[in-house]
Protein backbone atom coordinates (compact mmCIF):
# COMPACT_ATOMS: atom_id res chain seq x y z
CA UNK A 1 0.00 0.00 0.00
CA UNK A 2 1.26 3.39 -1.14
CA UNK A 3 1.78 5.60 2.00
CA UNK A 4 3.22 9.73 1.91
CA UNK A 5 6.68 10.46 3.18
CA UNK A 6 5.10 13.28 5.38
CA UNK A 7 2.68 11.17 7.47
CA UNK A 8 2.56 13.42 10.36
CA UNK A 9 1.35 16.32 8.30
CA UNK A 10 -0.98 14.22 5.88
CA UNK A 11 -0.48 13.81 1.82
CA UNK A 12 2.49 13.00 -0.24
CA UNK A 13 4.96 14.89 -0.01
CA UNK A 14 6.20 17.52 -2.70
CA UNK A 15 9.88 16.04 -2.99
CA UNK A 16 11.54 12.63 -1.33
CA UNK A 17 15.01 12.82 -1.12
CA UNK A 18 16.90 9.44 -0.90
CA UNK A 19 19.84 9.44 0.97
CA UNK A 20 19.62 11.24 4.41
CA UNK A 21 23.83 11.73 4.95
CA UNK A 22 24.63 14.98 4.57
CA UNK A 23 24.17 16.37 1.21
CA UNK A 24 20.52 14.99 1.17
CA UNK A 25 20.31 16.38 4.86
CA UNK A 26 21.20 19.69 2.95
CA UNK A 27 18.88 19.64 0.13
CA UNK A 28 15.77 18.30 2.07
CA UNK A 29 16.86 21.60 4.59
CA UNK A 30 16.77 24.06 1.75
CA UNK A 31 14.38 22.94 0.10
CA UNK A 32 11.84 22.52 3.07
CA UNK A 33 12.86 26.21 3.99
CA UNK A 34 11.91 26.94 0.07
CA UNK A 35 8.59 26.17 1.01
CA UNK A 36 8.43 22.28 0.25
CA UNK A 37 6.90 19.66 1.67
CA UNK A 38 9.79 17.51 2.21
CA UNK A 39 10.38 13.62 3.48
CA UNK A 40 14.10 11.76 3.68
CA UNK A 41 14.33 8.19 3.44
CA UNK A 42 17.67 6.75 4.84
CA UNK A 43 18.47 3.54 6.49
CA UNK A 44 20.53 5.60 9.40
CA UNK A 45 19.93 9.24 8.75
CA UNK A 46 23.23 11.03 9.56
CA UNK A 47 25.19 8.28 8.64
CA UNK A 48 27.06 7.94 5.56
CA UNK A 49 30.66 9.38 4.38
CA UNK A 50 30.50 12.84 6.27
CA UNK A 51 30.56 10.91 9.41
CA UNK A 52 34.31 9.46 8.57
CA UNK A 53 35.30 12.68 6.79
CA UNK A 54 37.73 14.72 8.07
CA UNK A 55 35.58 17.99 6.74
CA UNK A 56 38.16 19.84 4.96
CA UNK A 57 36.69 22.71 3.21
CA UNK A 58 39.94 22.54 0.84
CA UNK A 59 39.18 24.23 -2.31
CA UNK A 60 42.95 25.43 -2.97
CA UNK A 61 44.83 22.57 -1.79
CA UNK A 62 42.60 19.97 -3.76
CA UNK A 63 43.11 21.51 -6.96
CA UNK A 64 44.15 18.98 -10.02
CA UNK A 65 45.34 19.89 -13.56
CA UNK A 66 42.58 19.87 -16.02
CA UNK A 67 39.52 20.06 -13.34
CA UNK A 68 38.87 23.99 -13.67
CA UNK A 69 34.94 23.70 -14.14
CA UNK A 70 35.51 21.88 -10.92
CA UNK A 71 37.69 24.44 -8.86
CA UNK A 72 34.93 27.17 -9.48
CA UNK A 73 32.13 24.67 -7.94
CA UNK A 74 34.18 24.54 -5.20
CA UNK A 75 35.36 27.98 -4.70
CA UNK A 76 31.56 28.75 -4.63
CA UNK A 77 30.68 26.79 -2.03
CA UNK A 78 33.64 27.74 -0.35
CA UNK A 79 32.09 31.53 -0.70
CA UNK A 80 29.11 30.16 0.21
CA UNK A 81 30.34 28.16 3.69
CA UNK A 82 30.23 30.89 6.17
CA UNK A 83 26.66 31.99 5.62
CA UNK A 84 25.25 28.40 5.30
CA UNK A 85 26.84 27.59 8.56
CA UNK A 86 25.11 30.79 9.96
CA UNK A 87 21.70 30.04 9.12
CA UNK A 88 22.32 26.58 10.07
CA UNK A 89 23.49 27.26 13.78
CA UNK A 90 20.35 30.05 13.66
CA UNK A 91 18.15 27.21 13.12
CA UNK A 92 19.77 24.41 14.67
CA UNK A 93 20.70 25.95 17.96
CA UNK A 94 23.83 23.49 17.84
CA UNK A 95 27.43 24.42 16.47
CA UNK A 96 28.86 22.60 13.90
CA UNK A 97 32.63 23.08 14.28
CA UNK A 98 33.69 25.26 11.68
CA UNK A 99 36.60 26.83 11.57
CA UNK A 100 38.14 29.41 9.59
CA UNK A 101 42.00 28.18 10.44
CA UNK A 102 43.86 28.10 6.79
CA UNK A 103 45.79 24.95 5.40
CA UNK A 104 49.18 24.00 5.17
CA UNK A 105 50.23 21.72 2.36
CA UNK A 106 54.21 20.54 3.04
CA UNK A 107 56.99 18.89 1.66
CA UNK A 108 58.73 16.00 3.11
CA UNK A 109 62.20 15.88 0.82
CA UNK A 110 63.76 17.84 -2.21
CA UNK A 111 61.10 15.35 -5.08
CA UNK A 112 58.49 16.92 -2.89
CA UNK A 113 59.54 20.26 -2.99
CA UNK A 114 59.64 19.86 -6.73
CA UNK A 115 56.20 18.96 -7.28
CA UNK A 116 54.17 21.29 -4.45
CA UNK A 117 56.49 24.08 -6.67
CA UNK A 118 54.47 22.66 -9.73
CA UNK A 119 51.16 22.69 -7.67
CA UNK A 120 52.23 26.51 -6.23
CA UNK A 121 52.66 27.53 -10.00
CA UNK A 122 49.27 26.44 -11.27
CA UNK A 123 47.78 27.63 -8.13
CA UNK A 124 48.93 30.93 -8.85
CA UNK A 125 48.50 30.58 -12.51
CA UNK A 126 44.52 29.88 -11.80
CA UNK A 127 44.61 33.34 -9.26
CA UNK A 128 44.24 31.15 -6.06
CA UNK A 129 45.51 32.68 -2.89
CA UNK A 130 48.53 30.94 -1.58
CA UNK A 131 51.55 31.77 -0.29
CA UNK A 132 54.95 30.13 -0.52
CA UNK A 133 56.78 29.28 2.66
CA UNK A 134 60.13 27.79 3.53
CA UNK A 135 60.48 24.76 5.91
CA UNK A 136 61.97 26.99 8.62
CA UNK A 137 58.85 29.45 8.09
CA UNK A 138 56.48 26.57 7.49
CA UNK A 139 58.10 25.01 11.18
CA UNK A 140 57.21 28.31 12.84
CA UNK A 141 53.76 28.11 12.33
CA UNK A 142 53.04 24.56 12.58
CA UNK A 143 56.77 23.65 15.12
CA UNK A 144 55.58 19.97 15.82
CA UNK A 145 56.31 19.83 11.51
CA UNK A 146 59.38 17.39 10.79
CA UNK A 147 62.43 18.79 10.57
CA UNK A 148 62.90 17.79 7.33
CA UNK A 149 60.38 19.73 5.99
CA UNK A 150 61.48 21.46 2.72
CA UNK A 151 58.85 24.03 2.16
CA UNK A 152 55.03 24.39 1.55
CA UNK A 153 52.44 26.17 0.40
CA UNK A 154 49.67 28.20 2.87
CA UNK A 155 46.42 28.43 1.75
CA UNK A 156 44.14 30.39 3.95
CA UNK A 157 41.15 30.07 2.62
CA UNK A 158 40.84 26.32 3.20
CA UNK A 159 39.26 25.50 6.04
CA UNK A 160 37.56 22.78 7.93
CA UNK A 161 34.27 22.04 9.42
CA UNK A 162 33.18 18.77 11.67
CA UNK A 163 31.15 16.14 8.94
CA UNK A 164 29.37 14.97 12.48
CA UNK A 165 27.77 17.77 13.66
CA UNK A 166 26.98 19.66 10.48
CA UNK A 167 24.77 16.20 9.78
CA UNK A 168 23.72 16.61 13.73
CA UNK A 169 22.45 20.02 13.06
CA UNK A 170 20.61 19.59 9.63
CA UNK A 171 18.11 16.79 11.59
CA UNK A 172 17.33 19.12 13.66
CA UNK A 173 16.69 22.35 11.31
CA UNK A 174 15.22 19.69 9.47
CA UNK A 175 12.74 18.37 11.93
CA UNK A 176 11.94 22.02 12.82
CA UNK A 177 11.12 22.87 9.05
CA UNK A 178 8.38 19.76 8.96
CA UNK A 179 10.65 17.40 7.19
CA UNK A 180 9.75 13.64 7.68
CA UNK A 181 12.67 11.76 8.23
CA UNK A 182 11.54 7.72 7.71
CA UNK A 183 13.96 5.14 8.73
CA UNK A 184 14.32 2.41 5.49
CA UNK A 185 16.11 1.56 2.27
CA UNK A 186 14.87 2.63 -1.13
CA UNK A 187 14.98 -0.32 -2.96
CA UNK A 188 12.82 0.94 -6.19
CA UNK A 189 12.18 3.89 -8.25
CA UNK A 190 8.49 4.07 -8.29
CA UNK A 191 7.29 5.31 -12.11
CA UNK A 192 3.48 6.28 -13.17
CA UNK A 193 2.04 3.26 -15.06
CA UNK A 194 4.68 1.18 -13.68
CA UNK A 195 3.59 -2.44 -13.62
CA UNK A 196 3.66 -3.59 -9.68
CA UNK A 197 6.53 -5.69 -9.03
CA UNK A 198 8.13 -5.29 -12.25
CA UNK A 199 11.62 -5.76 -13.55
CA UNK A 200 14.52 -3.00 -12.68
CA UNK A 201 15.11 -0.81 -15.37
CA UNK A 202 13.16 -0.80 -18.80
CA UNK A 203 9.72 0.37 -19.90
CA UNK A 204 7.89 0.43 -16.89
CA UNK A 205 6.11 4.02 -16.58
CA UNK A 206 6.34 7.34 -17.31
CA UNK A 207 7.04 10.09 -14.43
CA UNK A 208 8.35 9.06 -11.13
CA UNK A 209 5.94 9.05 -8.17
CA UNK A 210 7.88 7.37 -5.29
CA UNK A 211 10.34 4.43 -3.93
CA UNK A 212 9.52 1.18 -2.76
CA UNK A 213 11.37 0.21 0.74
CA UNK A 214 12.96 -2.96 1.18
CA UNK A 215 9.60 -4.35 3.10
CA UNK A 216 7.60 -3.26 0.28
CA UNK A 217 6.21 -0.10 1.99
CA UNK A 218 6.06 2.45 -0.97
CA UNK A 219 5.95 6.00 -0.37
CA UNK A 220 5.32 8.49 -2.95
CA UNK A 221 6.17 11.83 -3.82
CA UNK A 222 6.02 14.91 -6.53
CA UNK A 223 9.94 14.72 -6.74
CA UNK A 224 12.47 12.55 -5.85
CA UNK A 225 16.08 13.26 -5.15
CA UNK A 226 18.33 10.87 -5.40
CA UNK A 227 21.40 11.47 -2.90
CA UNK A 228 22.30 8.40 -1.79
CA UNK A 229 26.35 8.98 -2.15
CA UNK A 230 27.94 6.16 -3.16
CA UNK A 231 24.85 3.88 -3.10
CA UNK A 232 23.14 5.96 -5.80
CA UNK A 233 23.68 3.80 -8.21
CA UNK A 234 22.14 0.31 -6.57
CA UNK A 235 18.34 1.78 -6.91
CA UNK A 236 16.15 -0.55 -8.86
CA UNK A 237 13.76 0.47 -11.52
CA UNK A 238 16.03 3.50 -13.20
CA UNK A 239 16.91 3.11 -16.83
CA UNK A 240 20.52 2.35 -16.89
CA UNK A 241 21.04 5.48 -19.23
CA UNK A 242 19.57 7.00 -16.44
CA UNK A 243 21.39 5.76 -13.58
CA UNK A 244 24.10 7.97 -12.56
CA UNK A 245 27.74 6.57 -12.65
CA UNK A 246 28.59 6.61 -9.38
CA UNK A 247 31.19 3.96 -7.67
CA UNK A 248 32.15 3.64 -4.09
CA UNK A 249 36.19 4.98 -3.10
CA UNK A 250 36.90 3.65 0.34
CA UNK A 251 38.51 5.60 2.52
CA UNK A 252 40.21 4.88 6.11
CA UNK A 253 40.18 7.81 8.85
CA UNK A 254 41.98 8.09 12.18
CA UNK A 255 41.11 10.01 15.08
CA UNK A 256 43.46 10.67 17.87
CA UNK A 257 42.95 13.06 20.82
CA UNK A 258 45.86 16.10 21.01
CA UNK A 259 46.40 17.56 24.96
CA UNK A 260 44.84 20.81 23.95
CA UNK A 261 42.30 22.73 21.59
CA UNK A 262 43.65 23.30 17.69
CA UNK A 263 43.18 27.22 18.74
CA UNK A 264 45.01 26.84 22.50
CA UNK A 265 48.04 28.32 22.84
CA UNK A 266 50.96 25.99 22.50
CA UNK A 267 48.35 23.45 20.56
CA UNK A 268 49.97 20.35 19.17
CA UNK A 269 48.78 21.44 15.43
CA UNK A 270 46.83 24.79 15.18
CA UNK A 271 45.60 24.40 11.59
CA UNK A 272 45.14 21.70 8.91
CA UNK A 273 48.30 20.15 7.59
CA UNK A 274 48.65 18.12 4.53
CA UNK A 275 51.41 16.16 2.30
CA UNK A 276 51.71 14.12 -1.02
CA UNK A 277 53.64 11.19 0.46
CA UNK A 278 54.46 8.32 -1.40
CA UNK A 279 51.36 9.50 -3.87
CA UNK A 280 48.93 9.09 -1.17
CA UNK A 281 46.89 12.42 0.06
CA UNK A 282 47.26 12.59 3.58
CA UNK A 283 45.82 15.11 5.78
CA UNK A 284 45.80 15.71 9.51
CA UNK A 285 43.05 18.33 10.57
CA UNK A 286 42.99 19.36 14.21
CA UNK A 287 39.64 20.53 15.80
CA UNK A 288 38.90 22.87 18.62
CA UNK A 289 37.79 20.32 20.69
CA UNK A 290 40.77 18.25 21.00
CA UNK A 291 40.34 16.02 18.35
CA UNK A 292 42.69 15.40 15.34
CA UNK A 293 41.27 13.29 12.13
CA UNK A 294 44.03 11.64 10.00
CA UNK A 295 43.43 10.65 6.45
CA UNK A 296 42.81 9.21 4.45
CA UNK A 297 43.20 5.58 2.12
CA UNK A 298 41.70 6.09 -1.28
CA UNK A 299 40.99 2.39 -2.73
CA UNK A 300 38.99 0.73 -4.85
CA UNK A 301 37.12 -2.16 -2.76
CA UNK A 302 33.50 -1.73 -3.58
CA UNK A 303 31.23 -1.42 -0.77
CA UNK A 304 34.01 -2.62 1.66
CA UNK A 305 34.18 -0.50 4.75
CA UNK A 306 36.47 -2.64 6.72
CA UNK A 307 39.43 -1.12 8.54
CA UNK A 308 42.51 -2.92 7.81
CA UNK A 309 45.59 -2.76 9.67
CA UNK A 310 47.43 -2.26 6.62
CA UNK A 311 45.76 1.02 6.37
CA UNK A 312 46.03 2.42 9.75
CA UNK A 313 49.87 1.08 9.93
CA UNK A 314 50.13 3.50 6.45
CA UNK A 315 48.36 6.41 7.59
CA UNK A 316 50.72 6.07 10.92
CA UNK A 317 53.55 5.52 8.96
CA UNK A 318 52.97 8.51 7.25
CA UNK A 319 51.56 11.03 9.47
CA UNK A 320 54.58 10.36 12.09
CA UNK A 321 56.98 11.01 8.94
CA UNK A 322 55.24 14.48 8.43
CA UNK A 323 54.18 15.09 12.03
CA UNK A 324 56.66 12.75 14.34
CA UNK A 325 55.09 13.62 17.56
CA UNK A 326 51.64 11.99 16.69
CA UNK A 327 53.06 8.34 17.73
CA UNK A 328 52.55 9.89 21.28
CA UNK A 329 48.98 10.79 20.90
CA UNK A 330 46.16 8.32 21.99
CA UNK A 331 44.42 6.88 19.07
CA UNK A 332 40.39 6.89 19.70
CA UNK A 333 38.84 5.99 16.48
CA UNK A 334 39.57 4.23 13.48
CA UNK A 335 36.95 4.14 10.18
CA UNK A 336 36.35 3.70 6.64
CA UNK A 337 34.11 5.64 4.89
CA UNK A 338 32.81 5.32 1.12
CA UNK A 339 33.07 8.24 -1.12
CA UNK A 340 30.83 8.69 -4.17
CA UNK A 341 33.39 8.98 -7.03
CA UNK A 342 32.36 10.04 -10.94
CA UNK A 343 34.54 9.71 -13.85
CA UNK A 344 35.49 12.85 -13.68
CA UNK A 345 35.53 13.40 -10.14
CA UNK A 346 32.57 15.89 -10.09
CA UNK A 347 28.84 15.79 -8.58
CA UNK A 348 26.22 14.91 -11.02
CA UNK A 349 23.68 17.78 -9.84
CA UNK A 350 19.87 18.45 -10.78
CA UNK A 351 17.82 16.80 -13.86
CA UNK A 352 18.46 12.94 -14.55
CA UNK A 353 16.68 12.99 -18.00
CA UNK A 354 13.47 10.97 -16.48
CA UNK A 355 10.67 13.40 -15.02
CA UNK A 356 10.47 13.55 -11.39
CA UNK A 357 13.76 12.78 -10.59
CA UNK A 358 16.85 15.10 -10.13
CA UNK A 359 20.38 14.11 -8.84
CA UNK A 360 22.64 15.07 -6.20
CA UNK A 361 25.44 12.82 -6.26
CA UNK A 362 28.89 11.73 -7.43
CA UNK A 363 30.46 14.13 -4.94
CA UNK A 364 33.91 12.29 -4.53
CA UNK A 365 36.55 13.95 -2.52
CA UNK A 366 34.48 17.27 -2.33
CA UNK A 367 31.56 16.32 -0.51
CA UNK A 368 31.59 18.39 2.55
CA UNK A 369 32.89 21.21 0.56
CA UNK A 370 30.08 21.02 -1.88
CA UNK A 371 27.16 20.90 0.38
CA UNK A 372 25.98 24.27 0.22
CA UNK A 373 26.45 25.12 -3.36
CA UNK A 374 24.55 21.69 -3.93
CA UNK A 375 21.58 22.03 -1.64
CA UNK A 376 21.03 25.84 -3.03
CA UNK A 377 20.77 24.34 -6.19
CA UNK A 378 19.37 21.97 -6.51
CA UNK A 379 16.48 23.52 -3.95
CA UNK A 380 16.06 26.25 -6.77
CA UNK A 381 15.93 23.01 -9.53
CA UNK A 382 13.03 21.68 -7.46
CA UNK A 383 11.41 24.73 -6.91
CA UNK A 384 11.58 26.18 -10.52
CA UNK A 385 12.46 23.63 -12.55
CA UNK A 386 15.52 25.21 -13.26
CA UNK A 387 19.19 24.89 -11.97
CA UNK A 388 21.08 27.68 -11.30
CA UNK A 389 24.06 28.77 -13.76
CA UNK A 390 26.89 27.36 -11.40
CA UNK A 391 25.52 24.03 -11.07
CA UNK A 392 25.02 23.86 -15.52
CA UNK A 393 28.39 22.07 -16.37
CA UNK A 394 27.58 19.36 -14.24
CA UNK A 395 24.45 17.59 -15.06
CA UNK A 396 24.11 14.22 -15.78
CA UNK A 397 24.20 15.08 -19.48
CA UNK A 398 27.83 15.01 -19.80
CA UNK A 399 28.17 11.51 -19.55
CA UNK A 400 25.69 10.38 -22.34
CA UNK A 401 27.30 9.62 -25.56
CA UNK A 402 25.72 11.52 -28.35
CA UNK A 403 23.24 9.58 -30.38
CA UNK A 404 22.99 7.40 -27.33
CA UNK A 405 18.48 6.32 -27.46
CA UNK A 406 17.27 7.89 -24.16
CA UNK A 407 15.94 5.85 -22.02
CA UNK A 408 12.49 4.15 -22.44
CA UNK A 409 9.93 6.56 -20.94
CA UNK A 410 12.41 8.94 -20.15
CA UNK A 411 12.45 12.65 -21.36
CA UNK A 412 14.83 13.08 -23.90
CA UNK A 413 18.01 14.01 -22.88
CA UNK A 414 19.16 16.61 -24.70
CA UNK A 415 16.03 19.38 -24.95
CA UNK A 416 15.03 17.96 -21.56
CA UNK A 417 18.15 18.85 -19.73
CA UNK A 418 18.70 22.00 -21.70
CA UNK A 419 15.52 23.47 -20.71
CA UNK A 420 15.76 23.36 -17.47
CA UNK A 421 19.42 25.29 -17.10
CA UNK A 422 19.03 28.76 -16.57
N1 LIG B 1 38.24 15.15 1.13
C1 LIG B 1 39.30 14.33 1.43
C2 LIG B 1 39.07 12.91 1.15
O1 LIG B 1 38.13 12.55 0.49
O2 LIG B 1 39.86 12.11 1.60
Amino acid sequence: MGVSAAGSSGGSPDVLVVGGGLVGLAVAWRAAARGLRVGVVDPAPGGGAARVAAGMLAAVTEVKYGEEALLALNLESQRRYPGFVAELVEAAGEDVGYRECGTLAVALDADDRAELREVYAHQRRLGLPVSWLTGREARRLEPMLAASVRGALLAEGDHQVDGRRLCAALLTACGRLGVDVVRGSARRLLRAGGSPGGRAGGAAGGRVVGVRLDDGTELTAGQVVLAAGSHSALLEGVPEEVLPPVRPVKGQVLRLRMPSGAGAPGAFLGRTVRAVVRGVHLYLVPRLNGELVVGATEEEMGYDTTVTAGGVYELLRDAHELVPGITELPLVETSAGLRPGSPDNAPVLGPSGLDGLALATGHGRNGVLLTPVTADCLAEYLVSGRLPEVAAPFTARRFRRSGAPSAAGAAPAGPALREVVA
